[in-house]
Protein backbone atom coordinates (compact mmCIF):
# COMPACT_ATOMS: atom_id res chain seq x y z
CA UNK A 1 0.00 0.00 0.00
CA UNK A 2 1.66 3.13 -1.13
CA UNK A 3 -1.24 5.54 -1.86
CA UNK A 4 -4.24 6.96 -0.52
CA UNK A 5 -5.47 8.57 -3.51
CA UNK A 6 -5.81 5.37 -5.54
CA UNK A 7 -9.68 3.94 -4.84
CA UNK A 8 -9.45 0.35 -3.28
CA UNK A 9 -11.95 -2.84 -4.18
CA UNK A 10 -14.73 -2.73 -1.16
CA UNK A 11 -14.50 -5.99 0.07
CA UNK A 12 -16.61 -8.66 -2.54
CA UNK A 13 -19.06 -5.54 -3.88
CA UNK A 14 -17.39 -5.49 -7.11
CA UNK A 15 -17.99 -1.15 -5.86
CA UNK A 16 -14.12 0.86 -6.23
CA UNK A 17 -14.06 3.12 -3.04
CA UNK A 18 -12.07 6.07 -2.21
CA UNK A 19 -9.99 5.78 1.26
CA UNK A 20 -11.81 8.50 2.62
CA UNK A 21 -15.91 8.56 3.21
CA UNK A 22 -17.93 11.50 4.44
CA UNK A 23 -20.73 11.17 7.52
CA UNK A 24 -23.67 13.63 7.65
CA UNK A 25 -23.91 14.00 10.88
CA UNK A 26 -22.25 17.55 11.18
CA UNK A 27 -22.93 19.05 7.32
CA UNK A 28 -25.09 21.74 6.79
CA UNK A 29 -23.87 23.10 3.20
CA UNK A 30 -23.85 20.46 0.37
CA UNK A 31 -20.89 22.97 -1.46
CA UNK A 32 -18.13 21.54 0.41
CA UNK A 33 -19.27 17.89 0.13
CA UNK A 34 -19.69 18.46 -3.94
CA UNK A 35 -16.22 19.71 -3.96
CA UNK A 36 -14.81 16.65 -2.16
CA UNK A 37 -16.32 14.66 -4.68
CA UNK A 38 -15.14 16.71 -7.06
CA UNK A 39 -11.66 16.08 -5.47
CA UNK A 40 -11.59 12.14 -5.85
CA UNK A 41 -14.00 11.43 -2.73
CA UNK A 42 -16.58 9.22 -3.66
CA UNK A 43 -18.65 7.59 -0.64
CA UNK A 44 -21.19 9.55 0.93
CA UNK A 45 -22.74 8.09 3.67
CA UNK A 46 -25.98 9.47 4.49
CA UNK A 47 -25.90 8.99 8.48
CA UNK A 48 -25.97 8.70 11.36
CA UNK A 49 -28.14 11.66 10.94
CA UNK A 50 -29.49 12.41 7.39
CA UNK A 51 -28.74 16.14 7.51
CA UNK A 52 -30.70 17.91 4.60
CA UNK A 53 -27.92 19.35 2.88
CA UNK A 54 -26.28 16.18 2.52
CA UNK A 55 -29.31 14.84 0.73
CA UNK A 56 -28.58 17.72 -1.65
CA UNK A 57 -25.28 16.79 -2.18
CA UNK A 58 -26.16 13.41 -2.45
CA UNK A 59 -28.67 14.79 -5.34
CA UNK A 60 -26.33 16.69 -7.28
CA UNK A 61 -23.11 14.88 -7.03
CA UNK A 62 -26.12 11.65 -8.86
CA UNK A 63 -27.23 13.91 -11.11
CA UNK A 64 -23.67 14.20 -12.48
CA UNK A 65 -22.15 10.81 -12.29
CA UNK A 66 -24.48 8.39 -10.54
CA UNK A 67 -22.23 5.59 -11.44
CA UNK A 68 -18.90 7.57 -9.90
CA UNK A 69 -20.04 7.73 -6.48
CA UNK A 70 -21.13 5.19 -3.59
CA UNK A 71 -24.12 6.44 -1.66
CA UNK A 72 -24.80 4.81 1.50
CA UNK A 73 -27.73 5.52 3.54
CA UNK A 74 -28.31 3.85 7.56
CA UNK A 75 -31.36 2.69 9.46
CA UNK A 76 -31.25 2.53 13.05
CA UNK A 77 -34.86 1.07 13.46
CA UNK A 78 -35.29 -2.13 15.27
CA UNK A 79 -38.74 -2.79 13.49
CA UNK A 80 -38.81 -4.59 10.52
CA UNK A 81 -41.57 -2.60 8.95
CA UNK A 82 -40.16 0.65 10.05
CA UNK A 83 -36.94 0.05 7.41
CA UNK A 84 -38.80 0.20 3.99
CA UNK A 85 -41.21 3.01 4.55
CA UNK A 86 -37.65 4.86 5.91
CA UNK A 87 -35.52 4.21 2.99
CA UNK A 88 -38.45 5.07 0.53
CA UNK A 89 -37.87 8.14 2.16
CA UNK A 90 -34.28 8.80 1.70
CA UNK A 91 -34.54 7.77 -2.11
CA UNK A 92 -37.13 10.66 -2.51
CA UNK A 93 -35.42 13.20 -0.63
CA UNK A 94 -32.20 12.19 -2.54
CA UNK A 95 -33.68 11.97 -5.68
CA UNK A 96 -32.02 8.79 -6.39
CA UNK A 97 -33.32 5.18 -7.26
CA UNK A 98 -31.02 3.27 -5.19
CA UNK A 99 -28.83 3.26 -2.19
CA UNK A 100 -25.31 1.45 -3.17
CA UNK A 101 -25.30 0.39 0.63
CA UNK A 102 -27.81 0.18 3.52
CA UNK A 103 -26.49 0.07 6.81
CA UNK A 104 -27.67 -1.39 9.68
CA UNK A 105 -26.38 1.02 12.67
CA UNK A 106 -24.96 -0.32 16.60
CA UNK A 107 -25.90 -3.84 16.31
CA UNK A 108 -23.99 -4.88 19.57
CA UNK A 109 -25.45 -8.67 18.44
CA UNK A 110 -27.15 -9.85 15.49
CA UNK A 111 -30.19 -8.45 14.34
CA UNK A 112 -33.54 -10.08 14.12
CA UNK A 113 -34.27 -12.39 10.95
CA UNK A 114 -37.17 -10.16 10.46
CA UNK A 115 -34.87 -7.09 10.03
CA UNK A 116 -32.37 -8.98 7.69
CA UNK A 117 -35.44 -10.03 5.87
CA UNK A 118 -36.37 -6.29 5.65
CA UNK A 119 -33.36 -5.37 4.22
CA UNK A 120 -33.10 -8.48 2.08
CA UNK A 121 -36.42 -7.13 0.38
CA UNK A 122 -35.50 -4.12 -0.04
CA UNK A 123 -32.06 -5.36 -1.97
CA UNK A 124 -34.95 -7.50 -4.34
CA UNK A 125 -36.21 -4.41 -5.15
CA UNK A 126 -33.28 -2.75 -6.18
CA UNK A 127 -33.39 -0.06 -3.63
CA UNK A 128 -30.20 -1.01 -2.06
CA UNK A 129 -27.30 -3.41 -3.46
CA UNK A 130 -25.33 -4.26 -0.52
CA UNK A 131 -26.15 -4.76 3.06
CA UNK A 132 -23.65 -3.62 5.99
CA UNK A 133 -23.45 -3.42 9.68
CA UNK A 134 -22.17 -1.67 12.23
CA UNK A 135 -21.29 -2.29 15.96
CA UNK A 136 -19.72 -0.72 19.08
CA UNK A 137 -19.13 -4.62 20.16
CA UNK A 138 -16.07 -5.48 18.50
CA UNK A 139 -15.75 -9.46 19.13
CA UNK A 140 -18.91 -10.00 18.04
CA UNK A 141 -17.33 -8.92 14.02
CA UNK A 142 -15.57 -12.49 14.72
CA UNK A 143 -18.62 -14.59 14.26
CA UNK A 144 -19.74 -12.20 11.24
CA UNK A 145 -16.40 -12.53 9.40
CA UNK A 146 -17.18 -16.32 9.87
CA UNK A 147 -20.29 -16.55 8.38
CA UNK A 148 -19.18 -14.36 5.75
CA UNK A 149 -16.06 -16.54 4.84
CA UNK A 150 -18.43 -19.19 4.77
CA UNK A 151 -20.93 -17.48 2.28
CA UNK A 152 -23.28 -17.27 5.00
CA UNK A 153 -23.18 -13.88 5.94
CA UNK A 154 -25.84 -11.46 4.60
CA UNK A 155 -23.79 -8.63 5.07
CA UNK A 156 -20.74 -6.97 2.30
CA UNK A 157 -18.79 -4.72 4.44
CA UNK A 158 -18.27 -3.63 8.55
CA UNK A 159 -18.15 -0.92 10.22
CA UNK A 160 -16.05 -0.41 13.90
CA UNK A 161 -14.48 2.10 15.95
CA UNK A 162 -10.28 2.54 15.34
CA UNK A 163 -8.07 4.89 16.03
CA UNK A 164 -4.87 6.15 17.77
CA UNK A 165 -6.63 6.02 21.11
CA UNK A 166 -8.72 2.82 20.78
CA UNK A 167 -7.10 0.24 19.42
CA UNK A 168 -8.65 -2.80 20.57
CA UNK A 169 -9.87 -3.83 16.88
CA UNK A 170 -5.86 -4.75 16.28
CA UNK A 171 -6.58 -7.49 19.13
CA UNK A 172 -10.08 -8.83 18.69
CA UNK A 173 -10.93 -7.60 14.97
CA UNK A 174 -7.99 -7.09 12.53
CA UNK A 175 -6.83 -10.66 13.24
CA UNK A 176 -10.17 -12.67 12.38
CA UNK A 177 -9.99 -11.48 8.76
CA UNK A 178 -9.33 -14.45 6.26
CA UNK A 179 -6.40 -13.72 3.31
CA UNK A 180 -9.04 -14.28 1.18
CA UNK A 181 -12.20 -13.04 0.37
CA UNK A 182 -12.43 -10.31 2.73
CA UNK A 183 -15.66 -8.12 3.14
CA UNK A 184 -15.47 -3.99 3.03
CA UNK A 185 -13.89 -2.82 6.24
CA UNK A 186 -14.61 0.73 7.71
CA UNK A 187 -13.65 2.55 10.61
CA UNK A 188 -14.99 5.48 12.39
CA UNK A 189 -14.38 8.10 15.44
CA UNK A 190 -10.83 8.32 14.08
CA UNK A 191 -10.55 12.09 15.99
CA UNK A 192 -11.61 9.97 19.01
CA UNK A 193 -14.73 12.57 18.91
CA UNK A 194 -12.21 15.27 18.45
CA UNK A 195 -10.44 14.29 21.83
CA UNK A 196 -7.38 13.64 19.52
CA UNK A 197 -7.35 17.33 18.54
CA UNK A 198 -7.89 18.97 21.37
CA UNK A 199 -4.33 20.68 22.62
CA UNK A 200 -5.53 20.94 25.76
CA UNK A 201 -5.59 17.10 26.14
CA UNK A 202 -1.78 16.37 25.08
CA UNK A 203 1.28 15.26 26.98
CA UNK A 204 3.26 18.40 28.56
CA UNK A 205 4.97 20.46 25.70
CA UNK A 206 3.60 18.71 22.33
CA UNK A 207 1.13 19.58 19.88
CA UNK A 208 -2.19 17.77 19.07
CA UNK A 209 -2.19 15.84 15.96
CA UNK A 210 -3.51 17.18 12.77
CA UNK A 211 -7.03 15.49 11.85
CA UNK A 212 -5.43 14.31 8.60
CA UNK A 213 -2.59 12.84 10.70
CA UNK A 214 -5.30 10.54 12.42
CA UNK A 215 -7.04 9.43 9.19
CA UNK A 216 -4.17 8.66 8.30
CA UNK A 217 -3.02 6.31 11.30
CA UNK A 218 -6.81 4.34 10.43
CA UNK A 219 -5.46 3.78 6.44
CA UNK A 220 -2.19 2.84 7.75
CA UNK A 221 -3.49 -0.34 9.11
CA UNK A 222 -3.80 -2.63 5.74
CA UNK A 223 -7.42 -4.08 7.04
CA UNK A 224 -8.94 -0.84 6.93
CA UNK A 225 -10.43 -0.04 3.32
CA UNK A 226 -12.00 3.13 4.41
CA UNK A 227 -12.52 5.72 7.42
CA UNK A 228 -14.97 8.08 7.90
CA UNK A 229 -14.90 12.05 8.77
CA UNK A 230 -17.61 13.88 9.53
CA UNK A 231 -16.57 17.39 8.83
CA UNK A 232 -18.57 20.58 9.24
CA UNK A 233 -16.92 23.09 7.15
CA UNK A 234 -14.83 23.07 4.27
CA UNK A 235 -11.91 23.64 6.30
CA UNK A 236 -12.59 20.51 8.01
CA UNK A 237 -13.41 18.83 4.81
CA UNK A 238 -10.11 19.89 3.17
CA UNK A 239 -8.06 18.75 6.30
CA UNK A 240 -9.06 15.50 5.94
CA UNK A 241 -8.70 15.46 2.17
CA UNK A 242 -4.61 15.96 3.05
CA UNK A 243 -4.70 12.76 4.56
CA UNK A 244 -5.08 11.10 0.93
CA UNK A 245 -2.20 13.14 -0.50
CA UNK A 246 0.14 12.97 2.43
CA UNK A 247 -0.50 8.56 2.48
CA UNK A 248 1.01 6.38 4.82
CA UNK A 249 2.31 6.95 8.07
CA UNK A 250 6.15 6.29 8.37
CA UNK A 251 7.05 4.39 11.56
CA UNK A 252 7.94 7.37 13.53
CA UNK A 253 4.40 8.83 12.82
CA UNK A 254 2.96 5.79 13.98
CA UNK A 255 4.55 5.36 17.03
CA UNK A 256 4.27 9.10 17.88
CA UNK A 257 0.30 9.05 17.44
CA UNK A 258 0.45 5.83 19.51
CA UNK A 259 1.77 8.29 22.20
CA UNK A 260 -0.80 10.22 21.93
CA UNK A 261 -3.47 7.74 21.65
CA UNK A 262 -1.89 5.91 24.69
CA UNK A 263 -2.35 9.48 26.72
CA UNK A 264 -5.96 10.56 25.69
CA UNK A 265 -6.53 6.75 26.42
CA UNK A 266 -5.68 6.81 29.78
CA UNK A 267 -6.90 10.29 30.97
CA UNK A 268 -9.60 10.65 29.00
CA UNK A 269 -12.82 7.95 28.74
CA UNK A 270 -14.18 7.47 25.78
CA UNK A 271 -17.89 9.13 24.93
CA UNK A 272 -19.11 5.06 25.48
CA UNK A 273 -17.27 1.54 25.59
CA UNK A 274 -17.39 -0.56 22.97
CA UNK A 275 -17.23 -3.85 23.79
CA UNK A 276 -13.87 -5.56 23.80
CA UNK A 277 -12.73 -2.27 26.16
CA UNK A 278 -12.53 -4.20 28.91
CA UNK A 279 -10.34 -7.05 28.07
CA UNK A 280 -7.21 -5.12 29.12
CA UNK A 281 -7.04 -2.71 31.41
CA UNK A 282 -7.58 -0.24 28.67
CA UNK A 283 -8.69 -0.47 25.33
CA UNK A 284 -5.35 -0.97 23.78
N1 LIG B 1 -23.30 3.77 12.80
C1 LIG B 1 -22.42 3.88 13.76
O1 LIG B 1 -22.29 2.97 14.56
C2 LIG B 1 -21.54 5.10 13.84
C3 LIG B 1 -20.57 5.18 14.84
C4 LIG B 1 -19.72 6.28 14.88
C5 LIG B 1 -19.85 7.30 13.95
N2 LIG B 1 -20.84 7.21 13.02
C6 LIG B 1 -20.98 8.27 12.02
O2 LIG B 1 -19.82 8.21 11.23
C7 LIG B 1 -19.52 9.50 10.71
C8 LIG B 1 -18.09 9.82 11.04
O3 LIG B 1 -17.98 10.19 12.41
P1 LIG B 1 -16.59 10.22 13.12
O4 LIG B 1 -16.81 10.55 14.56
O5 LIG B 1 -15.88 9.01 12.75
O6 LIG B 1 -15.88 11.47 12.38
P2 LIG B 1 -14.60 12.34 12.81
O7 LIG B 1 -14.22 13.11 11.60
O8 LIG B 1 -13.58 11.50 13.51
O9 LIG B 1 -15.16 13.27 13.97
C9 LIG B 1 -15.92 14.37 13.72
C10 LIG B 1 -15.55 15.39 14.78
O10 LIG B 1 -14.17 15.67 14.68
C11 LIG B 1 -13.94 17.07 14.66
N3 LIG B 1 -13.16 17.39 13.47
C12 LIG B 1 -13.21 16.80 12.28
N4 LIG B 1 -12.33 17.37 11.44
C13 LIG B 1 -11.72 18.34 12.14
C14 LIG B 1 -10.71 19.29 11.84
N5 LIG B 1 -10.15 19.34 10.63
N6 LIG B 1 -10.31 20.12 12.79
C15 LIG B 1 -10.85 20.07 14.02
N7 LIG B 1 -11.83 19.22 14.37
C16 LIG B 1 -12.26 18.36 13.44
C17 LIG B 1 -15.27 17.75 14.64
O11 LIG B 1 -15.38 18.35 15.89
P3 LIG B 1 -16.06 19.81 16.12
O12 LIG B 1 -17.54 19.53 16.13
O13 LIG B 1 -15.51 20.18 17.45
O14 LIG B 1 -15.63 20.70 14.99
C18 LIG B 1 -16.30 16.65 14.57
O15 LIG B 1 -17.25 16.72 15.62
C19 LIG B 1 -20.53 10.45 11.33
O16 LIG B 1 -21.55 10.69 10.40
C20 LIG B 1 -21.03 9.69 12.54
O17 LIG B 1 -22.33 10.07 12.92
C21 LIG B 1 -21.66 6.13 12.94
Amino acid sequence: MTDFRTPVPFGQTGLQVSRLGIGSSFTRDSAFIEEAVDQGVNYLYWGSIRRPAFGRAIKNVALKNREGVVLTVQSYTRVAALMAPSIEIALRRAGIEYFDVLLLGKWNAPPSQALIDAAQRLKDAGKVHHLMISTHNRPSLQEHFRRFEAKESPFDAFMLRYNAANRGAERDVFPYLKASARPGIVSYTATRWGQLLDPSKMPAGQPAPLARDCYRFALSHPDVNMVLCAPANREQMQEAIRALDAGPLDAEEKAHLERIGDHVSAKYKPQFNDGGDDVEENEN
